[in-house]
C-alpha cells in the first residue's frame, strides 16, 4: 500500500487538480484545517498583489464522505478565482469572440530562471505562456492542500511535520529594499517531523532511501536549488568523530547532526531537513534576454509577481515532507482501514526500544 500524488492545472487555468490515492478509509479529515494550510501559503512578506485576489479553498470531488475517507482516491481543487481576468487567454477550448483581458498577446522574451526559454524550446511552443503557466508555482496550492491530508494521516500515529523559514532577522528589510530597487530574494527553509519512528525508509535500494525521497521531493519545488539533511554540508568540514550522534545509555543521542535519518533509514530522532530558494526569476526591472521570434535583444517578460516566497516555501516544503513521511508510513504500516493502520504502527512501536522525540 503506496500513497500516490498527482496533479494538473495551470497558473491562470480554471483550476488546480490533485489526485491522492493510497489512504485508509475512516481518516477524518476538516475542510477548516485545509484552508488554514492553504492560507499559510498565500501569506508572507513579499507575495505579489495576486494573493488578494485569490483566497484559496479547497474542494473535494471524490474519495471523501461526510468528513470521512473513503480509502478510494481522493480528488481535490482549488479553483483559480484569476480566471475570469484570464478566461479568453487562458481558455482550454478555443476561445469565442475577440481577445480580452489578459494572457492574449505570445509571450516570446524569456526570463532567465524561469521555463520559458527551455519550455519553448522543448515543446516547440511559439508563447512561452505555454510553458509558464504550468511551470509557475501556483499549483503548489493543491499540493498543499494534499500535504494538509498527508498531516492529518501522520496525526493519527503521533507524528507532527511543521516548516519555518531559517534564522531569517531582517526578511521584511530585505525585502522593502529588493522591492524598492525593483528586485527580488531567496531565503532558506526548514522542515522539522517530530515523532517519527525509527524504520520509515530503508536502504534496501536507493528509490526506497528517505532521504533520497526527501531530496527529490523538496528539490521538487518550484526555485529550490539545494537541499541538505541534518548537518548537511557542514558535516563535509569536520571530521568522523565530530560528526556522528554517539549512542548513550537507554539508546539516546546528545545531538542530531543526521537529521533524524541514517542510511536512508529513519532513526528515531526529528527529521531535519533544509531547502535554499533562489531569489525569483521575474524582476520589476527585467534582465537581458532576446526575442525568440525577432532574435533581437529585448527585456524579459514582467508580468505581476512577488518579490520574496520564502515563508509560502515554508509551507510547501512542509507539505512535500508531510507526503513523503505519510507515503514511508503507508509502506510500512499498511492497512485498507485507519484503525488496521494505526494498530500495525502501535505493534511496531511498542516492539522496539523506542520513545517518540
Ligand atoms: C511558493 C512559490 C512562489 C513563487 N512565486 C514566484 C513568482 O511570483 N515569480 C517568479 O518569477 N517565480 C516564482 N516562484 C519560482 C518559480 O516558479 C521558479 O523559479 C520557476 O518555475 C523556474 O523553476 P526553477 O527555479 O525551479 O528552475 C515561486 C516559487 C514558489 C515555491
Amino acid at each position: 500500500m503506496t500513497l500516490t500524488l498527482a496533479t494538473a492545472g495551470e497558473s491562470h487555468g480554471p483550476a488546480l487538480v490533485a489526485i491522492l490515492s493510497g489512504l485508509p478509509a475512516g481518516l477524518v479529515l476538516e475542510k477548516a484545517a485545509i484552508d488554514a494550510d492553504l492560507r499559510r501559503r498565500q501569506e508572507g512578506y513579499g507575495r505579489s498583489p495576486r494573493q488578494r485576489i485569490e483566497s484559496d479553498e479547497v474542494e473535494v470531488l471524490a474519495g471523501l464522505r461526510h468528513g470521512r475517507t473513503l480509502g478510494t482516491p481522493l480528488a481535490l481543487v482549488v479553483r483559480n478565482r484569476d480566471h475570469t481576468n484570464w478566461a479568453w487567454g487562458m481558455s482550454p477550448w478555443p476561445p469565442e469572440g475577440e481577445p480580452s483581458g489578459k494572457g492574449t498577446k505570445p509571450v516570446t522574451l524569456p526570463r532567465p530562471g524561469h521555463a520559458d526559454y527551455a519550455g519553448t524550446l522543448k515543446y516547440g511552443l511559439a508563447d512561452a505562456r505555454d510553458a509558464l503557466e504550468r511551470a509557475s508555482a501556483r499549483h503548489t496550492a493543491v499540493f498543499v492542500a494534499a500535504g494538509s491530508v498527508a498531516k492529518a494521516l501522520l496525526r493519527a500515529i503521533g507524528i507532527e511535520v511543521e516548516g519555518a523559514v531559517v534564522d531569517e532577522e531582517d526578511l521584511q528589510g530585505r525585502v522593502d529594499e529588493a522591492r524598492a530597487e525593483r528586485d527580488t530574494v531567496g531565503g532558506v527553509v526548514e522542515v522539522r517531523g517530530r515523532g517519527v519512528p525509527p524504520g520509515l525508509g530503508s536502504y534496501a535500494t536507493k528509490d526506497d532511501r528517505l532521504d533520497a525521497r526527501l531530496a527529490a521531493a523538496l528539490m521538487g519545488i518550484q526555485a529550490v536549488k539545494g537541499v541538505e539533511i541534518g548537518d548537511g554540508f557542514a558535516l563535509a568540514a569536520l571530521r568522523g568523530s565530530q560528526a556522528h550522534d554517539e549512542l548513550l545509555p537507554g539508546l539516546v543521542r546528545e545531538t542530531n547532526r543526521a537529521g533524524g535519518i541514517e542510511a536512508g533509514v529513519s532513526n528515531g530522532e526529528e527529521i531535519v531537513v533544509r531547502a535554499a530558494m533562489k531569489p525569483l526569476p521575474t524582476l520589476m526591472r527585467p534582465l537581458r534576454s532576446v526575442d525568440l521570434e525577432s532574435g533581437e535583444p529585448g527585456e524579459a517578460l514582467v508580468e505581476r509577481s512577488d518579490v520574496a516566497a520564502v515563508e509560502a516555501l515554508a509551507v510547501v516544503a512542509e507539505a512535500a515532507v508531510a507526503l513523503e513521511l505519510a507515503r514511508a508510513a503507508r509502506d510500512k504500516f499498511g492497512g485498507d482501514a485507519l484503525e488496521d493502520f494505526v494498530a500495525s504502527w502501535r505493534a511496531y512501536v511498542e516492539r522496539i526500544p523506542w520513545d517518540p522525540r
